[in-house]
């Protein structure tokens, strides 16, 4: 596994690589029109894409029953291999009673556009319910990943796809870094070690004092916001790209960070989320994986350290990713610092640690988040977004 030639292996043995070439491409195109067609949802869009680029190898396509099964029950793939969250196609009954096993289905974007194709191997019913309380772990339709299985069709279609082309992101062209390609940048820095961060919010102190943490036994960071699909209070990414941009010019050594997009969509499935995450970065190359507290987790549907928690179910070496475990951080105004409770002695009056929920506040009400909690920098451009939107 360690011998891979660009660095760590990937989740399975190979990086998948399901872009059409120009020969198949074109071979599709002139089928286009005889085709049935599937419009795929904005999840449905990067699902195929991080397929597609192989964030998600070994997956080739959208699951069959054997794997979607496992990965609900057990958190493995029909071959036992570590994953635990379902990557389906999930369509309406008479769309799939259109469709025949074993045929080609062109997948349109929600634009209309002809972007890739499935080779149909599986269409199949499954269970929402069980699906919602194995992996979200409630069966709550008021929890954001709930309500989106609740409103998906119930028929899942299966099958190995392809990519018709890779376009550039139409917002984040600069930081569009697909897994071949950081692969690559670690080689050529000469990195051995690797910490991946996920994130889906605005970067706070907090952010910035565990990854710094990790940086200082690693050889370097991989920022990697995740700009798929998020719910509609989450904060747009193109406003948490900008907060990275500022606070990397004045707060980070610029030859130790890479920042990329994750073009993913966002679970909130909390602990299950947090090994899906870590394997993702692991196909980018990530050796390391940083989880704090309440990792992907939403309302109060988990407990704060069940994501760290669920990495206990798993062999380290079938993971093949170190999850890098982090306490609540907060700023502390006994020590003037930032730390958690294993390196602060403050009793909880001089912790300072706002939610998300209490920044959007003070936002709306045109008050700035202190410097304790946000560089002020950041909070300028979300006050400066906010007062936009
Ligand atoms: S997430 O949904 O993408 O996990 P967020 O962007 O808030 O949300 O978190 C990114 C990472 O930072 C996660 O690993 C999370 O656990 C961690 N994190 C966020 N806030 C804190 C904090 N105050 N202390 C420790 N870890 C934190």
């Amino acid at each position: 596994m360690s011998n891979y030639r660009d660095g760590i292996a990937p989740h399975g043995v190979e990086l998948i690589n399901r872009i059409a070439t120009p020969e198949q491409k074109q071979e599709f195109l002139d089928k286009a029109d005889f085709l049935p067609v599937v419009q795929l949802d904005e999840r449905a869009v990067s699902d195929l894409e991080m397929i597609a680029i192989g964030a998600f190898s070994p997956l080739t396509g959208f699951m069959e029953q054997e794997d979607y099964d496992r990965v609900v029950t057990d958190m493995r793939l029909a071959n036992g291999l570590p994953w635990s969250i379902p990557i389906t196609l999930s369509v309406e009954e008479a769309i799939a009673d259109s469709l025949t096993e074993g045929g080609l289905v062109r997948l349109d974007n929600p634009a209309g556009k002809f972007i890739g194709v499935l080779q149909l191997t599986q269409k199949y019913h499954y269970d929402k319910t069980r699906e919602a309380v194995n992996v979200y772990g409630t069966d709550d339709a008021k929890h954001p990943g709930v309500q989106v299985l609740y409103n998906q069709g119930p028929i899942n279609l299966a099958g190995p796809i392809w990519l018709l082309q890779r376009d550039s992101h139409p917002q984040f062209p600069n930081y569009q870094i697909d897994p071949a390609q950081s692969r690559q940048m670690f080689k050529e820095k000469g990195w051995k070690t690797i910490v991946g961060f996920q994130t889906r919010n605005p970067i706070h102190r907090a952010h910035e004092y565990i990854q710094k943490s990790a940086m200082e036994t690693v050889d370097g960071l991989f920022l990697h916001p995740l700009v798929g699909a998020t719910k509609d209070d989450d904060i747009p990414a193109d406003v948490r790209m900008r907060c990275y941009e500022i606070i990397l010019e004045h707060y980070y050594p610029k030859d130790r960070v890479i920042l990329a997009i994750n073009p993913a969509a966002m679970r909130y499935a909390g602990p299950r989320e947090a090994i899906f995450h870590a394997i993702v970065r692991k196909n980018y190359g990530c050796t390391h994986f940083i989880v704090g507290r309440d990792h992907a987790g939403v309302g109060d549907y988990y407990g704060t350290y069940d994501a760290q928690h669920i990495f206990d179910q798993f062999e380290s070496a079938e993971l093949g990713i170190v999850p890098m475990k982090f306490e609540h951080a907060f700023y502390c105004t006994r020590t003037e610092s930032m730390a958690t409770t294993k390196t602060s002695p403050s009793s909880p009056s001089e912790r300072v640690h706002l939610s998300g929920t209490k920044v959007r506040e003070m936002l709306r009400r045109g008050e700035l988040p202190p410097p304790e909690f946000s560089r002020p920098e950041v909070a300028a451009e979300l006050a400066k977004a906010m007062q936009a939107s």
